[in-house]
């Protein structure tokens, strides 16, 4: 009975302000809430995963997919009460609810799932094997809020567009749209390290796919196996992770700058000559900010280790200089050590009286020098 009068509230209301569906703000008209509106609302999973089927609707209200209906994205539930779920959101449907006002079709992020499946990760929502390694859309991206320090738009702002508009609500949906936009909202290169880490960092994983990819007979990038502890000894790395913002993370190198929102989707690996890492382009790569860069200064590694397998060169002039390093030490300690012996063995010692030096005694234990 709530459940109908909900349905009939939201229908009226969206009938009488003329919007179907795209209500302005948050509402909760397919009645989803009726039961997720619960804090306790949850399960463990099989593996031990804690989850929260809890939505708070006065933060989902501020987030960016306000105004996309519950099934918009859970299209799977067909029925209240629905079924135990099995599948997952997938980011590519299109929204029956929402268009695309520059092109009048249903709005989807289609395009960008597209330029992400013929990457380097494309994969299904759900994945199997190797696949699910990789990362969907939901690894790297929450439902992240609209203006998070801001509780409601600025009224001076708003004031102005309803000199116009009329309708705060119309301007507040479009001072939120556009503001969050115009702002920076990429992520710093300390966050984009630790998000390509959480994956490439992971020796499991790393052996997995080398394994994988010898059994299928595919290449992987030589430095594949160790990415992100190569990126660590590397300048770019060191500087970084001291706070430094203007020197290469991942991406500056790995996504094109040109359309880098979309870039940041459709990372090749670096044998495709289209990556910015190809050896056609490393030279364009390294100019954006290296701006005297030429084809030698490309050659520098940005990923150096001085393992065998991956620089033998740098690998025994390391060998070699820790021996030298080493046996000199060695040579010196014990040139001391044979001193001091030899010296104790005449009777001499080491004493702390008028400054310290040695002191040469009798074998009575009386000095010989003053
Ligand atoms: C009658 C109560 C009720 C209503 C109404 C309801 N749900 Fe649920 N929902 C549940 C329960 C109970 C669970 C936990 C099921 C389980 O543990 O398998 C759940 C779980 C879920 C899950 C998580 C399933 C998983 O295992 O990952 C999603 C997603 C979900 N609901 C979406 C929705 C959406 C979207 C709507 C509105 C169209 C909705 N629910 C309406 C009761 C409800
Ligand atoms: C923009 C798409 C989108 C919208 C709109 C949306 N969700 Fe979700 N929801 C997701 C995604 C993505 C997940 C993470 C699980 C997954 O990847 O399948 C999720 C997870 C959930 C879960 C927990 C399931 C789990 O496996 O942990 C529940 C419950 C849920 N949503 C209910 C709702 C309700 C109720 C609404 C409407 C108020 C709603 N969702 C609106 C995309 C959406
Ligand atoms: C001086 C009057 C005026 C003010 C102030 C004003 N607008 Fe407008 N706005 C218009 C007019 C007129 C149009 C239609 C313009 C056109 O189509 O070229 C428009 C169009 C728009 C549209 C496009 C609507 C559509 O569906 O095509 C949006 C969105 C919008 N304004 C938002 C705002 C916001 C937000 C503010 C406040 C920051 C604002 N406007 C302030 C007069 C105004
Ligand atoms: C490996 C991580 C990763 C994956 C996977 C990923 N993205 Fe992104 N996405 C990013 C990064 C990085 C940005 C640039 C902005 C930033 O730094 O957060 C971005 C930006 C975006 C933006 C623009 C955000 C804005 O407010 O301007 C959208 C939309 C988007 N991604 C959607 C998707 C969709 C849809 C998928 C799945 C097909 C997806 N992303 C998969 C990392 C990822
Ligand atoms: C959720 C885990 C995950 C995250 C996060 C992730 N990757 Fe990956 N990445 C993978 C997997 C798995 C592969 C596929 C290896 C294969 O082909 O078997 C891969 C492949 C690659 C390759 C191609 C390797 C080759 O030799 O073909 C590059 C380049 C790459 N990732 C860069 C990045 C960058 C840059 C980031 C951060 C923006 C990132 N990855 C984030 C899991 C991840
Ligand atoms: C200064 C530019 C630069 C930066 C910064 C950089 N890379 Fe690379 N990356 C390269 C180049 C060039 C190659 C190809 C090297 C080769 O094969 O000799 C490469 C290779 C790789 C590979 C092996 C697969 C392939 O495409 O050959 C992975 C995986 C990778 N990088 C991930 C990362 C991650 C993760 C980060 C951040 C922690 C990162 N890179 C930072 C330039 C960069
Ligand atoms: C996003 C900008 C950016 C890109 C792209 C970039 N670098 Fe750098 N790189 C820097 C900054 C900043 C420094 C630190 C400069 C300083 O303070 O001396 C640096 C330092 C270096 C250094 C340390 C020595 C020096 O010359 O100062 C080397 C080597 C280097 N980069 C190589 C490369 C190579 C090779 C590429 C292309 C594959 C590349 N970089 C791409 C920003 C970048």
């Amino acid at each position: 009975m709530e459940m109908l009068i909900r349905w009939c509230v939201a229908g009226m209301l969206s009938l009488f302000l003329g919007y179907a569906g795209a209500a302005l703000a948050f509402e909760d008209d397919e009645a989803c809430l009726m039961c997720h509106k619960y804090p306790k609302m949850g399960r463990v999973t099989e593996d031990g995963l804690q989850k929260t089927y809890y939505i708070m609707p006065n933060v989902f209200s501020k987030t960016v997919h306000r105004n996309v209906p519950c099934r918009d994205c859970h299209s799977y539930i067909k029925e209240l009460p629905h079924k135990p779920v099995t599948e997952g959101v997938t980011c590519n449907a299109e929204c029956h609810s929402i268009k695309n006002p520059a092109t009048g079709k249903p709005f989807s992020h289609k395009p960008i799932y597209d330029a992400f499946k013929k990457s380097v990760h494309g994969r299904e929502k759900i994945a199997k094997g190797n696949d699910a390694d990789k990362p969907y859309c939901v690894n790297c991206h929450t439902n992240p809020l609209y203006n998070a320090k801001e509780d409601k738009p600025p009224k001076h702002i708003i004031d102005r567009c309803v000199v116009c508009h009329e309708d705060a609500k119309f301007a507040e949906k479009w001072y939120n749209h556009t503001s969050r936009r115009i702002r920076e909202v990429k992520r710093s290169s300390q966050e984009i390290v630790a998000m390509c880490s959480s994956c490439h960092a992971d020796k499991q994983m790393l052996d997995r796919h080398q394994q994988a990819a010898k059994e299928e007979g595919r290449e992987l990038g030589r430095k594949f196996p160790f990415a992100i502890e190569s990126y660590e000894e590397s300048f770019h790395g060191k500087v970084t992770k001291y706070g430094n913002t203007k020197a290469a993370n991942c991406l500056d190198c790995h996504a094109k700058t040109v359309n880098y929102y979309l870039s940041v989707h459709e990372l090749l690996p670096s044998r495709d000559p289209n990556s910015p890492v190809s050896a056609e382009n490393r030279v364009e790569t390294c100019k954006q900010c290296h701006v005297r860069a030429d084809k030698n200064y490309a050659e520098l590694d940005p990923h150096p280790t001085s393992k065998r397998e991956d620089n033998p060169f740098k690998h025994y002039a390391e060998l070699i200089y820790t021996i030298v390093g080493d046996s000199v030490l060695l040579l010196l300690v014990g040139m001391a050590a044979f001193e001091t012996w030899g010296r104790l063995r005449d009777g001499v010692s080491w004493r702390f009286r008028d400054g310290s030096s040695w002191w040469r005694r009798t074998r009575r234990n009386s000095n010989r020098l003053p």
